[in-house]
């Protein structure tokens, strides 16, 4: 052969050579949320197909669950029912568990590569978060509901290493002043395992409406559940106006439990909230005994804090509240229950002869030692049936129990995660200021109707959990952080979603992702994509300014 012929031959097998290499993912293309602690693009893409196999060790029911998870969420857009099987090397997905990777829980890796992709953990905690960026490799059409023609299912090369910041990763939700329906309560859990957020605070009682199925107490579902007409406009100072509309229901133990089952399998924690001493009036109405006055009460139709609450002198307040609570923790497995304090008003008490022979008995100073008092007494109630509580930050006045964990929500009181470290509590943060999505995200003139305030996704983007000048120690106390969704304003499930999202996927970037990972132009880059995945999954989120 002449050099000419060789040299030829040798140029025609590089760019052969080079025609089969695959080419570089560009970094760019990628769009995870919340960002992960550690990812690098390589070369190429996994595509999958009606072949591609989900390998597991099938002896793991845990990972098989996760397993058939994947391959329920990859299902509807594709077509495909992906086999799931205990070996194969190529045109796989497989999950490992793999106890030699250390990291908060949650950790995983995820290493894609166009023969294979492997999500690896050591538990199926793990092992879901993985499955959850997955998704987000996949073309934003993998979130639609019905099968999509004319899309390849391509998987860019990455090499993920990931873990949460925080363990404790919280949305609230309000089906008090607003009830709603079972199918939206799993919709906005599947949204919540999506931003790999592992929370979902239920608050299920207030002043205008009980919304749990207490069967030792009927009444609760009867009168204290249905409110006879709701509060037309913006309330805040008489005259008030309402639209005289019965409004009412209540979730029944069956529903509960669904949920409960349907949370778990998301590795979801549904904590419930049953809201005391105060926010109760709907309770005395349906049991005019266990409040001070012996009333007559009404379920509240407008929104506020209400002077009547539970009389903490009357026995039967206890023995009604021990009963809720058995049936309460037989619901849920939560080790945390939330038992409100929030917002009570002592100006029954500071005039009831039973709180005040309470309070003599007791030795109690003041009627702030006296809510404390009562908050204890239910606390060593649940601490005997190994739970936990948490209650809003005015648990702290009158004396805070060592074993609660304070829900930090009044941003203007500035010092109170200071005072709760000094005493060494845990805290969980849901300050005012930036965490809660009632507030309005744009010009109110612009908006529909909200209680007041306002909280940008860039503001909600910005917050940071740990208060400036914690010690490494005082940080630990920190457990996490939640929006909160209360819902006076808000009458639709759609309404919901418009205040939450996409606010809520700054949230999960702030509990997830490290601090110095954070970055609102990336996050913003990135969300522009998201939201196609979002409109995949019908979430009515606002899309009107995000910078
Ligand atoms: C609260 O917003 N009352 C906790
Ligand atoms: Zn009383």
């Amino acid at each position: 052969m002449s050099k000419i012929n060789l040299l030829v031959l040798l140029l025609l097998g590089t760019f052969l050579w080079q025609c089969q290499q695959p080419e570089p993912v560009n970094p760019d293309s990628v769009a995870i949320i919340p960002q992960p602690t550690e990812i690098q693009t390589g070369n190429g893409y996994f595509t999958l197909s009606p072949k591609t196999a989900i390998v597991f060790n099938s002896k793991d029911e845990e990972v098989a669950s996760v397993a058939a998870y994947l391959q329920e969420v990859l299902q509807p857009a594709t077509g495909f029912t992906l086999d799931t099987r205990s070996s194969g090397r190529r045109n796989v997905i497989q999950l490992v568990i793999d106890k030699s990777i250390v990291g908060n829980l949650g950790v995983y890796k995820l290493q894609s590569s166009p023969a294979k992709v492997e999500i690896s953990a050591p538990d199926a905690t793990g092992l879901f978060y993985g499955v959850q960026t997955l998704r987000q490799l996949l073309p934003v059409e993998i979130e639609q509901p019905t099968v999509q023609s004319g899309i390849s299912w391509d998987i860019p090369s990455v090499t993920v290493f990931d873990e949460p910041r925080f363990q404790y990763r919280g949305l609230h939700l309000d089906v008090a002043r607003h009830f709603f329906p079972v199918s939206f309560i799993k919709k906005y859990i599947d949204l919540l395992a999506f931003h790999k957020m592992n929370k979902f605070h239920w608050h299920l009682t207030d002043d205008q409406g009980w919304r749990i199925e207490i069967k030792s107490y009927p009444l609760l579902g009867e009168i204290a559940a249905v409110r006879n007409g709701t509060l037309i406009g913006h309330g805040g100072r008489p005259p008030f106006e309402y639209d005289n509309i019965p409004y009412g229901g209540y979730y029944t133990h069956d529903e509960i439990r669904e949920i409960v089952k349907y949370a778990e399998a998301r590795y979801i924690t549904v904590i419930p909230e049953i809201d005391f001493p105060g926010h109760t009036i709907g309770v005395l109405a349906a049991y005019p005994n266990l409040g001070c006055t012996g009333g007559p009460y009404e379920v509240a139709k407008r929104w506020g804090v209400f002077d009547d609450v539970l009389c903490a002198g009357n026995e039967e307040v206890f023995t009604f509240l021990e009963n809720v609570f058995l049936e309460v923790m037989d619901l849920f497995p939560s080790e945390y229950i939330h038992v409100g304090g929030d917002e009570c008003p002592k100006t029954r008490w500071k005039a009831c002869p039973k709180c005040q022979a309470r309070m003599k008995t007791e030795n109690l100073h003041d009627e702030d030692e006296l809510q404390s008092w009562f908050m204890h007494r239910i606390e060593k109630f649940l601490n005997n049936h190994d739970r936990k509580i948490i209650g809003w930050d005015e648990i702290t006045e009158g004396g805070l129990s060592p074993t609660a964990t304070v829900m930090y929500w009044r941003g203007w009181m500035k010092d109170v995660p200071y005072e709760v470290a000094e005493k060494g509590n845990f805290m969980i943060m849901t300050p005012s200021s930036h965490l809660y999505l009632d507030h309005y995200q744009n010009d109110p003139e612009e908006e529909p109707m909200a209680i007041c305030c306002f909280s940008d996704l860039e503001n909600v983007y910005s917050y940071e959990p740990i208060p400036e000048g914690f010690t490494p120690e005082q940080e630990k106390l920190v457990l996490g952080a939640q929006a909160n969704l209360w819902t006076e304003y808000m009458k639709t499930s759609e309404h919901v979603e418009y205040m939450a999202y996409p606010r809520a996927v700054a949230l999960a970037e702030v509990v997830w992702t490290d601090k110095s990972l954070k970055n609102y132009d990336d996050f913003v880059r990135r969300l522009m994509v998201h939201l196609k995945r979002l409109d995949g999954m019908n979430v009515n989120y606002f899309d009107k300014e995000f910078r």
